[in-house]
């Protein structure tokens, strides 16, 4: 299978099949944010299952800005025996372990105390002020501090023994937050043209490359767009990647959408795209047309003879999937050795916030040993019930 076929990396490395598992917020750290157990436990399970490149959930580059209760931060206050055991989840195979790094900018946890930054002033237009406060515009010493902090993250991942990092670049995030009209008005040299806009991923991804030098994977998420009026578009991104294909980047993860417009989970999207498999293969495309950088697609992809064929008709390197690991961690093995033909039965058709939480548990049964099982009728309901008394409670998960 073409599925089984290695993949050299610009850097050098070799990642040993297309399987790719994107990453999935675990939201389970301690409350101190430090990796655990249970953690290792899914990590083991998933690098079991025979996953090629596995990428952890974002991991957050400052304490004081989390998008998740229970995220893991890597900073100043990291426990580095935590961590290093965390890493050795992929030790001794030929599987990679990357972890993916964040900052939520004006995204933090839902009705958060913290104060959240951002490139500019602008709320995200989610119902009221309670749910995601107004963000505090940045200051060019705050912005050059926070570049160093992703520096900081991508160093531990690799004195830990990951294998590579990602700079978490979509999905309305600080950095998409940066690259996005919307969100960006600034009229310093971080805001205006493209080129400002995207100034901030660049000096990240220079930060990132002078600590780690030029033999370990560093990859971006980027949206294919935004989806909204005025935000960043298709044209915009693919110059992005081309920004980025200049300076040596590895991996190009595509995906799309925000908290505003949820494209990435294929809410609101035409049924026809969702009939179609994968949401954003027609940027993907198009992409591949005007460049040679690695590139990886997520989203909605869900039939083995498609992810057959496009690696077949070089459309794309590496295969994106999500929410099927969190039901079936054992999934890349159970395709190569033809046991599975389809996806599709693990798809649960919700959408948003509940969509998360569902898969949040199946990821929580993994890491506590048991086998997760799909949520439905009486147990779906009874599991939202839980979960509306937790947000009364002041739970935020
Ligand atoms: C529980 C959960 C947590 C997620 N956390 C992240 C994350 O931390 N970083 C990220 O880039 N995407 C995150 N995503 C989005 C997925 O990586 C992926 O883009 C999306 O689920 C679409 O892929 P799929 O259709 O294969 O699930 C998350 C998705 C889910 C369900």
């Amino acid at each position: 299978m073409k599925l089984q076929k290695p993949f050299t990396l610009p850097c050098g490395a070799i990642i040993p099949n297309r399987m790719a598992k994107s990453a999935m917020s675990e939201n389970m750290a301690t409350k101190n944010h430090q990796p655990n157990k249970a953690l290792n436990t899914l990590y083991k399970t998933w690098t079991d299952g025979g996953i090629g490149l596995c990428i952890t959930g974002n991991v957050l580059i400052d304490r004081k800005h989390l998008n998740g209760e229970f995220n893991v931060v890597f900073d100043e206050q990291s426990d580095m025996q935590a961590i290093k055991k965390w890493a050795s989840c992929a030790k001794g195979s030929n599987q990679h372990l990357w972890v993916q790094i964040n900052h939520p900018g004006r995204q933090p946890i839902p009705f958060s105390k913290q104060k959240p930054v951002a490139p500019s002033a602008i709320r995200v237009n989610i119902m009221n002020e309670r749910v995601f406060q107004t963000p505090k515009a940045l200051t060019e010493p705050e912005i050059v501090e926070i570049i160093e902090k992703f520096g900081q993250a991508a160093s531990i991942s690799k004195e830990a023994g990951f294998t590579g990092v990602q700079i978490h670049a979509a999905h309305g995030y600080l950095v998409s937050q940066f690259l996005s009209p919307l969100s960006n008005i600034r009229e310093d040299k971080w805001g205006g043209s493209l080129e400002n806009r995207a100034r901030f991923l660049i000096e990240i991804y220079k930060k990132i490359r002078n600590i780690v030098g030029k033999d370990f994977p560093i990859g971006v998420k980027l949206n294919s767009a935004d989806f909204q009026k005025g935000g960043i578009t298709e044209e915009e991104s693919m110059q992005v990647i081309d920004m980025l294909e200049t300076i040596g980047i590895d991996l190009i993860e595509v995906s799309g959408g925000t908290y505003e417009r949820p494209k990435m989970m294929g809410s609101k999207q035409k049924n026809s795209t969702k009939k179609r498999e994968a949401y954003f293969i027609d940027f993907v495309q198009k992409v591949r047309k005007q460049t040679k950088v690695p590139l990886m697609l997520t989203g909605g992809i869900r039939n083995i003879d498609f992810m057959e064929q496009c690696l077949e008709e070089n459309q794309l390197d590496f295969i994106g999937i999500a929410r099927p690991y969190a039901l079936e961690p054992n999934l890349a093995n159970d395709i190569f050795e033809g046991k599975t033909k389809s996806l599709e039965h693990l798809n649960s058709n919700l959408n948003g916030a509940l969509d998360i939480s569902v898969h949040e548990k199946y990821l929580a049964d993994i890491a506590s040993g048991k086998k997760p099982k799909i949520l439905k009728g009486f147990s779906l309901k009874l599991f939202m019930l839980k979960n509306f008394f937790h947000l009364l409670k002041g739970g935020n998960k």
